[in-house]
């Protein structure tokens, strides 16, 4: 073992370098040649022309707004402003919120580069599932979902002495209820203060603090900045009583905008022909194309394969890079690495792109005009993901791309007539998304009266009324609309959607805690299997392999169950790179998404040890699998239906009628009553990852819901 080892790593030196002392040379002065250009690139930033009066700015006014144009350097050079400012004297950190984890992570890592440190330390970032900090962090990005969860454990947020809510104009859910809070905590810690901003003083036990206590408790003041990319800053500034809004100048160059003559039909085949006719036809410059997510892309990404391969050598030269939010993160970073001269670059993303992140090379958009967002109807209160067409805001953000480094030209999928129809901009998500994830955790942060929170806009009455049902109907609870103890508060700490933290709860007493976490962690990231167009049939037998008649939860289970006896059996190995390049293998013959999988490893890894610590009971039903689908019926009640005379299914808590999804293993079983965990409206309603229960079992498991009737 050891003498192959170090014949391998011979071999590959001997060619390349002499000696070792040649190499660090080498090595030296391509690291010193990288960080001149980083740093000449940040000096050439339009931010970076107004870094003084930002900082004096930050200084003056404890609530700031920044709007500037993407691509002009507020996320990454901000933050550095305001550490290099003094902002983090005496251990107060910078942080800031994304709405995206792909962007908290990238831009984490740009920026830990530009400081010549190594991530985790100074700068870091923290996601669900993810945590690259230390005791040294002090420049921390993270989604603002996450900095709502710590609030749960700070309510005074004593470690941040400045909070950038960075993305503001995507006007998030977690991002409107952030802006509520951190106004409120802004305004605690304020009355508390110490008064002069130079002598910071962090207070260890807030978290005792009681009101009406006599102790009286010194803060620093908090200073909040709201960014955005959307000109329009007067929401925000009338939200933050009048607070100062600053804007920096970006620069633009001019798009030329090509709109199809007629509209399109199929927009992957439409975006796969336009990738092609700009890689033949225009000048060098990457390609950027916005599509809904990853299904799509991943589906797009294997056309552009094939059909470079019948291309002509000269012609071959074009790389691709997927770019969504649950890439892993070493493969997120890709994106950025400039093209080898002579090749294009192929950007496919979600609109992550759109102002996130921005990626340097780009001179062609390819919008196809679409975007999937959350969608909920107070009426039935089902949650959907839904494509539907972008704003005239986004499109113009999407083209803005194309003009960052020189003229660009982006190409709209879709006539110049359906332009002139788009809405102006976004509705903001809170009006259209399920809240009782929302109340769940306003509430085990002691906000009990949600109608009458401060929110930036109010959420509708009749979604709120159905959440609040929901949460009640889930036992996190009581009459008096209180958390409930210690459902709610074991429900409120868990990272997840509250039907799926009631399931684990309720997992551990139906001694199938094993598996639910499995279906949790499976349930979580986007499509598990992956099929390409041509290989259906193939795929069909593969596939049956894993699949339980009873359900796709049981299927689930199957395929990370064999996973993970792959992974015991390739243990010998003693070579982690080869046991990967085995699961990727072993992954793809089964027709697996290898990425996806990997995610839900990581999850499972992650909410057990979160269910551990709160002292649940981790137990496995082996292949009692009677359990875990009572134990389904239990949590998802919601969501059960029955089967109608004509083979569709009627949703039994609003009446929906919906179809069983193509890729589910019980579309041809049809079994009479199901529950499953998702509907999606595309032209039809489908219902996705379905399991058959016994309708019996809704009465018994959920008389707050079902009665059996008399006769
Ligand atoms: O936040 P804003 O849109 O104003 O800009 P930014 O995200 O701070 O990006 C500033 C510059 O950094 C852009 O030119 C990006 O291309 C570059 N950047 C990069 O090269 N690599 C990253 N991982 C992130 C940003
Ligand atoms: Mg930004």
């Amino acid at each position: 073992m050891a003498t192959g080892d170090l014949f391998n790593s011979n071999h590959q030196l001997k060619p390349q370098f002499i000696n070792g002392d040649h190499k660090s040379d080498v090595f030296a002065r391509s690291l010193s040649l990288r960080r001149q250009k980083i740093a000449q690139q940040r000096r050439s930033l339009p931010i970076a022309s107004v870094e003084k009066r930002l900082v004096e700015e930050v200084r003056k006014n404890d609530t700031l707004i920044i709007v500037g144009e993407t691509g002009s350097g507020k996320t990454t050079q901000l933050p550095q402003y305001l550490y290099n400012g003094g902002f983090c004297q005496n251990g107060g950190m910078i942080g800031v919120t994304q709405p995206r984890r792909v962007a908290a992570v990238t831009v984490a890592k740009r920026v830990a580069e530009e400081c010549g440190v190594e991530l985790g330390q100074k700068v870091g970032y923290s996601i669900r599932f993810e945590d690259m900090t230390s005791i040294s962090t002090r420049i921390k990005y993270m989604t603002d979902g996450l900095l709502l969860r710590e609030a749960l454990l700070d309510p005074y947020l004593k470690r941040y002495s400045v909070i950038v809510v960075d993305e503001a104009h995507e006007r998030t859910v977690q991002t409107d209820v952030l802006l509520g809070l951190l106004k409120d905590v802004q305004k605690k810690r304020s009355q508390n203060s110490i008064g002069s901003s130079n002598n910071y003083d962090f207070v260890k036990d807030a978290n005792n603090v009681k009101e009406g206590s006599n102790e009286v408790r010194k803060f620093n003041p908090l200073k909040l900045i709201i960014m955005s990319a959307s000109l329009d800053a007067r929401g925000f500034s009338e939200y933050f009583g009048g607070a100062k809004a600053v804007h920096v100048l970006g620069r633009q160059f001019p798009v030329d905008i090509l709109y199809t003559a007629q509209p399109e039909t199929d927009c992957l085949d439409a975006a796969l022909v336009t990738i092609f006719q700009v890689h033949l036809e225009e000048g060098p410059g990457d390609i950027l194309v916005f599509l809904s997510g990853q299904e799509e892309i991943e589906s797009i990404e294997g056309l552009v394969r094939e059909n470079i391969k019948k291309l002509s050598e000269a012609n071959q030269k074009l790389l691709i890079f997927p770019l969504f939010s649950s890439l892993p993160s070493e493969k997120q970073m890709k994106v950025f690495t400039p093209a080898p001269l002579g090749f294009r670059k192929v950007i496919l993303a979600t609109n992550i792109a759109e102002t996130s992140v921005t990626i340097p090379g780009v001179k062609y958009v390819i919008d196809p005009g679409l975007v999937k967002v959350r969608s909920y109807s107070p009426d039935t209160g089902i949650e959907s993901l839904i494509v539907v067409k972008t704003s005239k805001a986004q499109a113009l953000q999407r083209s803005g791309r194309a003009g960052r480094e020189g003229s660009g030209k982006c190409f709209r999928l879709y006539p110049e007539s359906r332009f002139e129809g788009l809405d102006d901009s976004t509705v903001p998500e809170i009006k259209r998304c399920n809240l009782s994830n929302v109340i769940l955790q306003l509430s085990a942060l002691g906000v009990d009266d949600i109608i009458g929170f401060d929110f930036m806009e109010k959420p509708d009455r009749m979604a709120v009324i159905r959440s609040l049902e929901l949460l009640y109907l889930l036992g996190a609870l009581t009459d008096e609309k209180k958390l409930s103890d210690p459902i709610g508060r074991q429900m409120a700490s868990l990272p997840l959607e509250p039907n799926d933290s009631k399931a684990l709860i309720l997992a551990s007493q139906f001694d199938c805690l094993e598996e639910m976490l499995i279906v949790v962690s499976m349930l979580s990231v986007e499509s598990i299997f992956y099929v390409p167009r041509d290989k259906l049939e193939e795929s069909r037998i593969v596939i049956k392999s894993f699949s339980s008649p009873e359900g796709d939860h049981l299927t689930l289970v199957n395929v990370y169950r064999a996973s993970i006896e792959f992974l015991e059996k390739n243990k010998t190995e003693n070579n982690n790179e080869k046991v990967e390049k085995n699961l990727r293998k072993w992954c793809k013959d089964n027709f697996i998404n290898n990425r996806s999988l990997k995610h839900a490893r990581d999850i499972y890894k992650q909410i057990r040890e979160n269910v551990e610590r709160m002292g649940l009971k981790i137990c496995s039903c082996g292949d009692d699998m009677l359990q875990l689908r009572r134990c389904l019926a239990a949590s998802y009640f919601l969501n059960a239906a029955l089967k109608q005379p004509d083979g569709t299914y009627r949703v039994l808590a609003n009446g929906q009628i919906a179809e069983i999804h193509p890729n589910s293993g019980v579309r041809r079983t049809k079994p009479e009553c199901i529950i499953f965990y998702n509907l999606v409206q595309t032209t039809r309603n489908y219902v996705r990852n379905v399991t058959r229960i016994d309708y019996l079992w809704l009465a018994e498991l959920a008389p707050q819901c079902y009665a059996l009737k008399d006769g």
